[in-house]
């Protein structure tokens, strides 16, 4: 007998009436119109089932601290900075692990199983890295956390940088982070790069570097890293987000420069809602978007997802770990809204994600793991039309969250609302 068999499922690659059998915690077959015995059965009536969303980039630490101890004024990224600064001193463990939990909680409501969070590592105290270790055990049973060593005030610029974030991946954290264009000058950002991807590969670690994160055409880190990258033999395990320069960048320069990220294997993530946000701010008019250039990227054969960075913190007011409100904003910001374009986008919130995060078992195939979610979409652009209600989130076969339905009560004017309409 099959533990779990979801049937009438339309699954992300179009494919309709489709059956997910799973069996001790893992998917053992999908096919059409299976009927089989199952401890539970499950009909998707129609909707798209879909594996979990992933978030590649976001900052738990810092996370739900909106107003603490004042709100950003400029909306820049340096007044988040100095911001943060501020409030740093003021930190405790307990209200961060708190805090951390409970968008823990939103993003499992919203499918969202697996994040990538950068870790602040520059003060000596330890105290964020502590924290988020904490709250990684804590969440084990439910949501994948990726912890990400991050030296937010520059891992040179900081005195005693390099050592602390040495003492972040001793304790426990997963990946080497950086923040190149933040350090001194460009010289040392590249140092920095150097430095970082070097310690990397002696420990074996991934690396996923803030990169060029500026309206700056010149701040060409990204070159750096994709160089590095090469030298040390770390094709397919090196990051590179935001990359907002590259908006501003020269053609003619992006033109040899794109097909080095591909040739080095390195993944860029955008970061949507917050490129949108702080970029273009010391602009007059026109304002730049300075979001990364994801569709050229991706025809170059770049993988490319998209990262939530920030909800309510000193950067970002909004948000609500809603992977499909980070796609929507891509698809519009990149201009991605042929057919093709919005499905590249919600792969950027799913599978490219996984990829970026090296997930094993991310899928909906025989011998992935039985994690999923069922929205209340008919396919992937209504799903990102209307950042469609999860109805169901599985991890590992356990239903972890459930939404009801929310259209069967809508009422308009007193009567039943059209819902629904087929041009
Ligand atoms: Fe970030």
């Amino acid at each position: 007998m099959l533990d779990l068999l979801v049937t009438n499922a339309t699954l992300p690659d179009g494919r309709t009436g489709m059956s997910v059998a799973v069996q001790s915690g893992r998917i053992t077959e999908v096919t059409p119109a299976l009927t089989a015995p199952a401890r539970d059965t499950v009909d998707a009536a129609g909707q798209l089932l879909t594996p979990p969303f992933c978030d590649p980039h976001f900052h738990m630490d810092a996370t739900l601290s909106y107003g603490l101890p004042r709100v950003n004024e400029s909306g820049t990224l340096l007044e988040g900075i100095a911001l943060w600064g501020e409030l740093k001193p003021l930190l405790k463990a307990e209200d961060m692990i708190e805090r951390a939990l409970a968008y823990c909680d939103w993003a499992v409501a919203r499918g969202l199983l697996a994040i990538r969070s950068h870790v602040d590592t520059s003060d000596p105290s330890m105290l964020p890295v502590q924290a988020m270790l904490e709250v990684k055990k804590r969440v084990s049973p439910y949501l994948d956390l990726q912890l990400v060593a991050f030296p937010q005030d520059g891992v040179l610029r900081t005195r005693g940088g390099v050592d602390n974030l040495k003492r972040a991946l001793d304790l426990g954290v997963d990946i080497v982070g950086g923040i190149p264009h933040f350090e001194r000058t460009m010289g040392e950002g590249a140092a920095s790069v150097k430095l970082l991807c070097e310690l990397a590969a002696e420990r074996g670690k991934l690396v996923d570097m803030h990169c060029d994160e500026t309206d700056d055409p010149l701040s060409r880190h990204i070159e750096t890293l994709a160089f590095e990258t090469q030298r040390l033999g770390l094709q397919g395990r090196v990051n590179g987000s935001h990359c907002t320069s590259m908006h501003s960048m020269d053609n003619y320069y992006v033109s040899k420069l794109i097909p080095l990220i591909a040739e080095s294997g390195v993944s860029v993530v955008a970061n949507p809602l917050i490129n949108i946000t702080l970029q273009g701010r010391h602009d007059t008019y026109p304002k730049r978007r300075g979001m990364t250039r994801v569709p050229e990227l991706m025809a170059a054969g770049v993988n490319v997802a998209f990262g939530h960075d920030c909800v309510m913190d000193p950067w970002y007011g909004m948000g609500s770990g809603d992977m499909l409100e980070v796609a929507h904003m891509g698809l519009h910001v990149a201009q991605m809204t042929s057919q093709k374009g919005i499905r590249a986008c919600f792969d950027a919130v799913t599978g490219n994600a996984a990829k970026v995060m090296h997930l094993e078992g991310y899928g909906i195939e025989a011998g992935c793991d039985a994690s999923f979610v069922l929205l209340q979409a008919k396919d992937v652009v209504e799903a990102i039309r209307l950042r469609a209600n999860r109805l169901k989130v599985w991890r590992k076969r356990e239903l972890v969250a459930q939404t009801p339905e929310v259209a069967a009560e809508l009422q308009v004017a007193g009567r039943p609302a059209r819902v629904t309409f087929a041009p």
